[in-house]
């Protein structure tokens, strides 16, 4: 066993291979002098840009609209850090009409269990007496992320009991050795205590720390990524730094993939402020970015809005249906049915002013019922 400052490295064998492991310390590490100094000012900044995000969430009238909008690009982003290629539109539209585009259906029921286990948490993180931050709220949020298809070999919703790696094809050729199994329970409840424990530390930077450690331990056979940028989320609900899961840092994450990597892996050397820096640094730019977009997302629709009213043959029921449609913003005719509990030839005269006004977009899929796209709100939604 070799020791560094940042944990230590064990010797351990894998299908006859002799391989090297890394263990890590518990947090937090012990910073260099001057280190923190030097996050000061990246800190300030992050910090003022959520802010900002939490205010416009605050002052929004609409807020739902934001968190549906958010939520899934984030889990959409992630999903593709990870490798899961579906376009948001995909996904939208299966969430509403069941229909599948050209993503395959595993890449979207990937986003969709994505969204499915964020709000799974924040409603228990909201519950009285619902399940804390916890080993149990990770192995039942991994439990929903793996389900179905794809995960189903993966040991959905139970920590690993075999050696795992980080890049290449065996561990004697990886990128990073994650701990051996039966340290896995140990690591965690660490990682557990030091959450609710007492820290003199920025929680933004706590916050930080906690995602290195979580990748550090890797304590899933997949789906280790996916979990610990969630729990980005939920701990900064935890510190009250932003009430609702806005912030779609896998944007940035993904942007810059190879640094992300590179500095987890640089912290096994003792790296910590080099990390902490980019991920600061990252949480200021899409905070901006995402009251930014709050902000665009609401003028359309005030103008949009204004549009609507002046379009001859409005009716009442198509400007109830005009304000469902940040959450619905894929339609068919049965669902504007079902949504506004009506007839047919009612919901069709509503697709027709909506489509006259030129806020819904009729697009192809003639295999099955027609859709519908509001497609200006969903194209700023989607800046790719
Ligand atoms: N060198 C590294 N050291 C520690 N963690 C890493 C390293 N490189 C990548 N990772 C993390 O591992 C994740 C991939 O692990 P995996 O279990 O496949 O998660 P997912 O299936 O959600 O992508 C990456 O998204 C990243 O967060
Ligand atoms: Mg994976």
């Amino acid at each position: 066993m070799k020791k560094t400052s940042t944990g230590s490295f064990v010797s351990t064998s894998v299908a006859g291979e002799s391989i090297t492991a890394f263990v890590p310390n518990p947090l937090p590490p012990r910073f260099a002098s001057g280190a923190l100094a030097s996050l000061a000012e990246p800190l300030r900044a992050a910090e003022a840009a959520l802010a900002r995000l939490d205010l416009a969430g605050s002052l929004i009238p609409s807020l739902d609209w934001f968190i549906y909008a958010f939520v899934r690009k984030e889990a959409l982003l992630s999903s593709e850090i990870e490798g899961t290629q579906a376009t948001l539109v995909d996904v939208l539209t299966f969430e509403q009409t069941d229909q599948v585009g050209d993503s395959a259906v595993d890449d979207i029921e990937e986003v969709t269990n994505y969204v499915a286990a964020v709000n799974h948490a924040f409603k228990q993180m909201q519950a009285k007496k619902g399940v804390p931050i916890s080993i149990r709220l990770f192995n039942d949020c991994h439990g929903i992320l793996m389900r179905g298809v794809r995960g189903a070999n993966k040991q959905p919703g139970v920590l690993r009991r075999s050696q795992n790696w980080v890049g290449g094809s065996r561990p004697g050729n990886a990128v990073f050795v994650p701990p051996p199994p039966q340290e896995v329970p140990k690591l965690l409840s660490d990682l557990e205590r030091y959450i609710h424990a007492d820290d003199a530390l920025a929680p933004m930077l706590r916050i930080g720390l906690v995602h290195v450690q979580f990748e550090t331990i890797h304590p899933y056979l997949d789906g280790n990524g996916r979990l610990g940028r969630m729990l980005i989320a939920l701990l900064l609900k935890h510190w009250q730094l932003l009430e609702n899961p806005l912030l779609y840092l896998s944007l940035y994450l993904k942007q810059n993939q190879s640094t992300y990597y590179r500095l987890l892996s640089g912290v096994r050397d003792g790296k910590w402020t080099d990390w902490l820096q980019f991920f600061l640094t990252g949480v200021a730019d899409i905070a901006s970015d995402a009251a930014e977009k709050a902000r665009r997302l609401h003028a359309q629709v005030v103008s949009d809005r204004k549009v609507l009213l002046g379009t001859p043959g409005v009716t009442v029921t198509a400007i109830q249906m005009f304000e469902l449609l940040p959450e619905h913003p894929v339609l068919t005719m049965p669902l504007v049915t079902k949504l506004l509990a009506t007839t047919k030839p009612t919901a069709g005269k509503v697709i027709e002013v909506l489509t006259a006004a030129g806020i819904l977009v009729e697009v192809g899929a003639k295999k099955r019922d027609r859709l519908y796209r509001y497609q200006r709100y969903l194209a700023l939604l989607d800046d790719r």
